[in-house]
């Protein structure tokens, strides 16, 4: 299946990395500020091995059709995480991707994938289903967001190759939500299991990727990880990044997951309200003015 963009282009499914064009890159219009969130990403994406055996154990009376979507849902987001890699090495030549990956396994490793008993660590099937699509909302719109800020043609590419798999990614767990022979969950659990998704995105995860793609590994030592300094750095990027469209279609995306209108009140003041919390959390000072508008 194809995602077509909000301008217009269309990626297919199932690309390969060698399909980009590399040779169009264009070291003058690397964006210093978003090169430590490039390989950042790359190790968050480059995790998802060890989310595929946790969601194969939580899935494993699905199906054998739903088995090869995680696997295939899973090699994607590999893929994504090789692929920024390999444009990360190209835009810093001291970078590697490998070495610089190791480091982050080596200090960060989300406990709830730990689940022998094969139990979502949301309770249920659906309540998976409903964090999945949540994170999905948080990725596609940031890939958006990174092709429409970047001037790099081979980063904007890449983007927004990735940001069509996203979608795709959110499509497939939101159409697994419904498919479940499991009783509906009332509105107040989706909302409970969504807003605790989020708030787990402020854990180290994300945080101690900014400080292994900022701090080489001769500077570890010298520098040690301060969770405050980065969760900020995160926030600062994140706020340079995004405009006010692309979290509008992030809170539409998540309000649809919870069972809420897209188009309503109720989604257009979430909308509002995490606009206003990414610039406060974000501390403004040190944002250009610009991206703060
Ligand atoms: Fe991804
Ligand atoms: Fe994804």
């Amino acid at each position: 299946m194809d995602a077509t963009m909000a301008d217009g282009k269309v990626y297919s499914k199932g690309w390969h990395p060698d399909e980009i064009g590399w040779a169009s890159f264009d070291a003058s219009k690397v964006e210093p500020w978003l090169l430590t969130a490039i390989k950042a990403a790359a190790f968050v994406e480059f995790n998802a091995p060890d989310y595929v055996i946790y969601l194969k154990r939580v899935f494993k009376d699905s199906g054998p059709e739903m088995l090869a979507a995680i696997e295939e849902w899973g090699r994607e987001e590999s893929q994504h995480g090789k692929t920024l890699g390999r444009w990360a090495e190209m835009a810093d030549p001291g970078f590697k991707l490998d070495e610089a990956f190791a480091r982050f396994r080596k200090g960060y490793r989300p406990a709830h994938f730990a689940n022998p008993d094969g139990v979502s660590v949301r309770g249920s099937r659906r309540g998976e289903m409903v964090a999945r699509c949540v994170v999905e909302s948080g990725t596609s719109s940031y890939y958006s967001a990174l092709k429409d800020a970047t001037e790099e043609p081979v980063l904007k590419e890449i983007a927004g190759r990735i940001a069509a798999d996203e979608f795709r990614h959110y499509k497939l767990f939101f159409e697994t939500l419904a498919k479940q022979d499991e009783p509906e969950l009332p509105f107040w659990k989706r909302l409970l299991i969504a807003a605790g998704r989020i708030t787990e995105s402020d854990d180290d995860e994300l945080s101690y990727a900014y400080y292994c793609a900022e701090v080489p590994a001769e500077r570890q030592a010298a520098t040690p990880y301060v969770r405050a300094a980065y969760a900020k750095a995160v926030y600062n990027t994140t706020l340079r990044t995004y405009r006010r469209p692309h979290i509008r279609k992030l809170t539409q995306m998540v309000a649809k997951a919870v069972g809420v209108n897209p188009q309503g009140p109720l989604t257009k003041l979430a909308e509002a309200l995490v606009w206003r919390m990414l610039k406060v959390r974000a501390g403004l000072s040190g944002v250009p003015k610009a991206a703060a508008a």
